[in-house]
């Protein structure tokens, strides 16, 4: 009796971990290896030539990218404070990308620029926090 009810617990454990596993994680090199590329097209929006009229400033691209990327900033899960409050950091400065952009407006194309630095900054800060070796970059 004693066996089989070891046997039942092994059991439940088991499907606690493949759950935990499988079901509506996300780790952060997942949400990561997407957050790259539309960090790299809101950087490639580099507002040289603001005025350019046959290269005109991407605020709709710019503006999309800091959207989704403050969804993907969402389903990070935290197991210390730490973790959680540079993600609130990360998380500001998309909003204000996303602002900024949605504007679309005179000094938007500065404001974009000055939150992307701060953003490059917190981005950097969790690589140096929890992944220090892997010279990450940001
Ligand atoms: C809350 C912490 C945290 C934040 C915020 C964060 N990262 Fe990361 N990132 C990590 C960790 C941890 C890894 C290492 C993942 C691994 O390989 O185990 C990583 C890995 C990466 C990688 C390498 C992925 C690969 O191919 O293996 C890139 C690129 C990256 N991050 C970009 C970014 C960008 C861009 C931002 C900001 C928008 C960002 N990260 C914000 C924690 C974070």
């Amino acid at each position: 009796m004693k066996g089989k009810n070891f046997f039942v617990a092994g059991l439940i454990v088991v499907a606690m971990f493949m759950a935990g596993t499988t079901v509506g994680y996300a780790s952060d090199k997942d949400i990561c290896e997407k957050q790259i590329d539309y960090y790299i097209k809101i950087k490639m929006n580099d507002g040289l030539l603001p005025g350019d009229e046959f290269n005109p400033y991407d605020f709709k691209g710019v503006g999309e990218a800091a959207t989704i990327m403050l969804e993907n900033e969402g389903k990070r899960t935290h197991n210390d404070k730490n973790h959680a409050a540079i993600t609130r950091l990360v998380s500001g400065h998309l909003a204000d990308i996303k602002a900024a952009a949605g504007k679309a407006a005179e000094g938007s194309v500065e404001s974009v620029g000055h939150s992307l630095r701060f953003l490059y900054l917190s981005c950097k800060a969790c690589h140096k926090v929890y992944s220090t070796e892997m010279r990450l970059r940001p």
